[in-house]
């Protein structure tokens, strides 16, 4: 069965053709980097336009790359939620639509599901291995920093074992980068920057270290970062900028990689599965992947376009329930919020103390 995969729930307008064993056929992806960079982040007014001008253009490429037509798809599978509400209504009522005149059946995904899933994609001329069931996953993104024990696909089996109660890790690298002036996203540009410093000549502090939590929080590091601005002044030279990214990404990259390989241990699963746009910082890579060997955990990182925001992994978790015959059409709806069980407040204090 082929599957097509709509995608607009923050600033990537993506459409994809997926079989339903995982194999891409296509996978378009538009960007909308370049409409947001003055602002140093994503105005969802102007994502909501972008997504209007450019999704019919980016299904019919997605179409005409995997050789297909809408009469040969067994269904359409598009993100529902989280995400901004604008955004997420353009492909939603496309798909709607689409559903609709093709007499298709159509299924809703949450994004965070897909990102989950991604790790079972296969591109042609890409070796891949899937994770055995259950896995622990971490998610790193610009909208989210969580991680998941997964023990199947159902959204009653994906469960949070701690998220960010204030900025994603992805958010803590573009709003420190704004701050050193070094343009969005800041992700891409602090990575090569760090490779380049020195991360022990400024001591900033740990993210919420705790021993026993598996929640994050990653404003109070760039709050450090502002401070130590504010102090010494902005870096006055490539070193001095250099050295600063490094410490930065240096306890990013600590908290992460501690409280996942910490979080595998604790519910003894074998696999660790990495995944969103931070998942392509080349430190987080090497140290997970050293930690993870030390610890005999097997871990999983998928090819970089499947980490970051695309429709394959959308139209690979609806292929599962189309499947098994599922249609939402009656009853598809948009929500900014995840259908995910969440056990992390925003902000101080939790809502479950078992971790
Ligand atoms: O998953 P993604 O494409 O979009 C969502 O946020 O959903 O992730 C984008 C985020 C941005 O915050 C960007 O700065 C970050 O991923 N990012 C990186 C790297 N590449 C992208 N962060 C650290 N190192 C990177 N190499
Ligand atoms: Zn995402």
């Amino acid at each position: 069965m082929l599957v097509l995969g709509i995608e607009t729930s923050c600033d990537e307008t993506a459409a994809a053709v997926v079989q339903d064993d995982g194999l891409v056929l296509s996978d378009v992806v538009h960007s909308q980097i370049s409409l947001h960079a003055p602002y140093g982040g994503v105005v969802p007014e102007l994502a909501s336009r972008d997504h209007m001008n450019n999704i019919r253009h980016v299904i019919e490429s997605a179409l005409r790359e995997s050789n297909s037509s809408l009469s040969d798809l067994g269904g359409i599978s598009v993100t529902c939620r989280p995400g901004l509400s604008g955004a997420l209504l353009v492909g939603l009522q496309l798909a709607k639509g689409l559903a609709w005149a093709t007499d298709k059946p159509i299924v809703g995904v949450d994004h965070l599901v897909g990102h989950l899933l991604a790790v079972y994609l296969k591109y042609a001329g890409i070796a891949s291995s899937e994770p055995e069931l259950p896995f622990v996953a971490l998610l790193v993104s610009g909208g989210h920093t969580a991680l998941y024990r997964v023990d199947g696909a159902d959204l009653s089996q994906i469960q949070e074992l701690g998220a960010t109660r204030d900025d994603a890790a992805g958010e803590a690298f573009d709003k420190v980068a704004k701050l050193l002036g070094l343009g969005y996203p800041g992700g891409p540009v602090i990575d090569r920057m760090a490779a380049e410093g020195n991360p022990t000549t400024i001591e900033l502090s740990r993210p919420m270290p705790g021993r026993h939590s598996f929640e994050f929080s990653f404003s109070g590091l760039k709050t450090n970062v502002m401070r130590h601005v504010a102090e010494h002044g902005q870096p006055r030279d490539g070193a001095a900028l250099r050295n600063l990214c490094a410490s930065f990404q240096f306890r990013v990259v600590e908290t992460l990689v501690r409280k996942a390989v910490r979080a595998a241990r604790s519910e003894r699963v074998q696999s660790l599965v990495i995944g969103g746009g931070v998942a392509a910082n080349l430190e987080l890579r090497e140290t997970l992947r050293r930690a993870c060997d030390e610890h005999n955990i097997r871990l999983f990182v998928p090819p970089i376009r499947a980490c970051t925001d695309n429709a394959a992994m959308i139209a690979y978790a609806g292929s599962l329930r189309l499947r098994r015959g599922e249609s939402d059409a009656a009853t598809l709806e948009m929500s900014p919020h995840t259908a995910l069980r969440t056990v992390t407040r925003k902000g101080p204090g939790r809502r479950d103390r078992k971790y």
